[in-house]
This record gives structure tokens, C-alpha cells and sequence, in this order.
């Protein structure tokens, strides 16, 4: 029997995030469970930092990007002195079940909060990246990609106006999903990502056999590239295409913030009232997603392995709609 929850939000924030823990805390609230909320993510667990969490604690924030309990990337956590406060906190508060919501690092420290713990724990994957195994959609991915296509919108604008080539950097240390969708959504002319070993020389190849009538070129690349990033590629292509007009502009923690877009809130909703119904039907040490539209619940084992996530047929599809 569930009677008393605790839930925190950790790593990077990411729009969406306090939909989530609305749901969950109202998910709660119906089925007469009691929530506390962690806040600062894991570090709110190491210090016994918590708030109550009733119906009314959660109105109004649908809307709002971050998170209203605070998020952190806590390094005392990976520590064995850390960890154990932690677990001896969550001891004290006597919860029977334990709401993640982050991205694979954060899914990490649950499974070594469990260790030797055994309290269900259940994951909401919360993270601008989408590179988690186990859903199609992440908490912030929604949100971002389109924040990160009204950004090129307007540097196209710019762009055209100059005859410019612009390299765009966009989040995405290990994965360039973001960089993928959104250079297709913007029309991108070329595209730069962790997952293909890219070539400059190719790159610039490209440049200069572009079409004179194209007269912007957007290049998008993910922080993450082995290519050095946006800078260090304008170099590369400027030394080799001196006549070249090019400016950088790296869109960074923009892409972090902002409402969440209507398709975030209710995914968000989802898998926030799934976690809560999971914990009650015995679901534990498991992250729920969404995948072809049903409510899916992978192990955080599972969840945690990084795997390229790349669709190539979207990245030739990219190639041909560009050329
Ligand atoms: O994990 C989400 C993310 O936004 C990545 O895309 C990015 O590399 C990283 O977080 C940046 O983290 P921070 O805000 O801690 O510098």
C-alpha cells in the first residue's frame, strides 16, 4: 500500500518538468497518497531539504518552464558518504515509493540509491535531449526543438539578407537528435552530430559547390560534435573558402527554458500520472515512457544505456531536401 511518495527533479531542467510533478502530485492527491517534494534534486535528498506537496502547491504551473522544486547535478551524491545520507533520509520520512524526474545520470543515482535501500523507485525522463531508451519523448524535447527552429527562423532572416553563412551551434553533448529535427524543420543546408563521424573537408567541399542561388546556408551543429564546435568549424571554412561570409551563433541555455509547448504538458501529464498509478500496481526501479503512443515502463538498467538513437534515413532525407 502506497501512502506517502517523495519526488524530485534532477540534472539539466527542462520545460514540461513542472507539468510533471502537477500530475503526479494530483495523481497523489485523488488516490489519497502524501507527497513531499526534494528539492535541488539529489542534494535535497542528502540534506533533508523537502517541501509538502498538496493539491493546491501545484496550481498555476502547468505553463511554466523549469522546475518549481529546483534542479542540480550533484556531485556530493556520488559519493559513498552522500549516498548514504541520502538513503538514511528517505528511511526517515518512511516513503513507500520514490518519482525521479531527469535524464540518464539522475536514473543512474537511483538505481545506487537502491542499492541496499529497496524502496520502488519510478523514473519520468525529463531532459531536453531525448536520448533516452524507453520513449519516444522526453520531458523538454518538445519544447526545445521548437524554440531551437524559431531561433533559425530568424537567423535565416539575417542570413538571406547578407548572403551569410551561419553555423548554429545547438545543444546535444552526446546526442544530436535537437541538431537533427530542428535542421530539418529550419531547412538547414548541413548538419554536424555526435552519432556520424564527420568530415570538414567535405563540409567544405559542400560549401563550395553550394548552389550560388541558395544565398543563406545554415549549418547546425550539436555542442557534442567531434568537430570542435560552431567556432572551430567557421575557421575551418573560412581558411578554406576565404571569400566565404560566415558568422557563429551558439544558441545555448535559451533552449532550456520557455513554456512548454501543448504537446510537452500533456506528455508530461502522462507519464507524471502513470508514475504515480506504477507505483501503486508494484512497478519499481523502472522509468515510464511513452512509445508509439502506449505507456511503456523499461528498467533503469535499460534506460541508462546510451545507444544511437539516429535514424539514418532522416539525416539522407536531410541531404536530399537540402541539395
Ligand atoms: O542534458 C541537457 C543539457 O541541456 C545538454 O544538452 C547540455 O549539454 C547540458 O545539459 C548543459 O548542462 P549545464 O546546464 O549543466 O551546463
Amino acid at each position: 500500500m502506497i501512502k506517502k511518495i517523495g519526488v524530485l527533479t534532477s540534472g539539466g531542467d527542462s520545460p514540461g518538468m513542472n507539468a510533471c510533478i502537477r500530475a503526479i502530485v494530483r495523481t497523489a492527491n485523488y488516490h489519497h497518497i502524501e507527497v513531499i517534494g526534494f528539492k535541488n534534486g539529489y542534494e535535497g535528498l542528502i540534506d533533508n531539504v523537502f517541501v509538502p506537496l498538496k493539491r493546491e502547491s501545484v496550481s498555476g504551473i502547468i505553463h511554466k518552464g523549469g522546475t518549481i522544486l529546483k534542479t542540480a547535478r550533484s556531485k556530493r551524491f556520488m559519493t559513498d558518504e552522500g549516498l548514504k545520507q541520502a538513503q538514511s533520509n528517505i528511511l526517515k520520512h518512511q516513503i513507500n515509493g520514490l518519482i525521479i524526474i531527469g535524464g540518464d545520470g539522475s536514473f543512474k543515482g537511483a538505481m545506487a540509491l537502491n542499492n541496499g535501500l529497496n524502496i520502488p523507485i519510478v523514473g519520468c525522463a525529463g531532459t531536453i535531449d531525448n536520448d533516452l531508451v524507453g520513449t519516444d519523448f522526453t520531458i523538454g524535447y518538445d519544447t526545445a526543438i521548437n524554440t531551437v527552429v524559431e531561433a533559425i527562423d530568424k537567423i535565416r532572416d539575417t542570413a538571406e539578407s547578407h548572403d551569410r553563412i551561419f553555423v548554429v551551434e545547438v545543444m546535444g553533448r552526446d546526442a544530436g537528435l535537437i541538431a537533427l529535427r530542428s535542421a530539418i524543420a529550419s531547412g538547414a543546408e548541413a548538419l554536424l552530430i555526435p552519432e556520424i563521424k564527420n568530415d570538414l573537408e567535405m563540409l567544405v567541399s559542400k560549401i563550395k559547390n553550394w548552389r550560388s542561388s541558395k544565398s543563406s546556408k545554415i549549418i547546425v551543429v550539436a555542442e557534442g560534435d567531434e568537430a570542435g564546435g560552431a567556432y572551430k568549424i567557421a575557421e575551418v571554412i573560412k581558411r578554406e573558402s576565404p571569400d566565404s561570409d560566415i558568422r557563429v551563433s551558439i544558441l545555448g541555455h535559451i533552449q532550456r527554458g520557455g513554456n512548454p509547448s501543448c504537446m510537452e504538458r500533456v506528455n508530461a501529464s502522462i507519464v507524471g500520472y502513470h508514475a504515480v498509478l506504477g507505483l501503486q500496481n508494484g512497478e519499481r526501479n523502472k522509468m515510464v515512457g511513452i512509445i508509439n503512443n502506449a505507456v511503456v515502463f523499461t528498467p533503469f538498467e535499460k534506460v541508462v544505456k546510451h545507444i544511437d538513437t539516429i535514424d539514418p534515413g532522416l539525416e539522407k532525407m536531410l541531404e536530399v531536401l537540402s541539395s
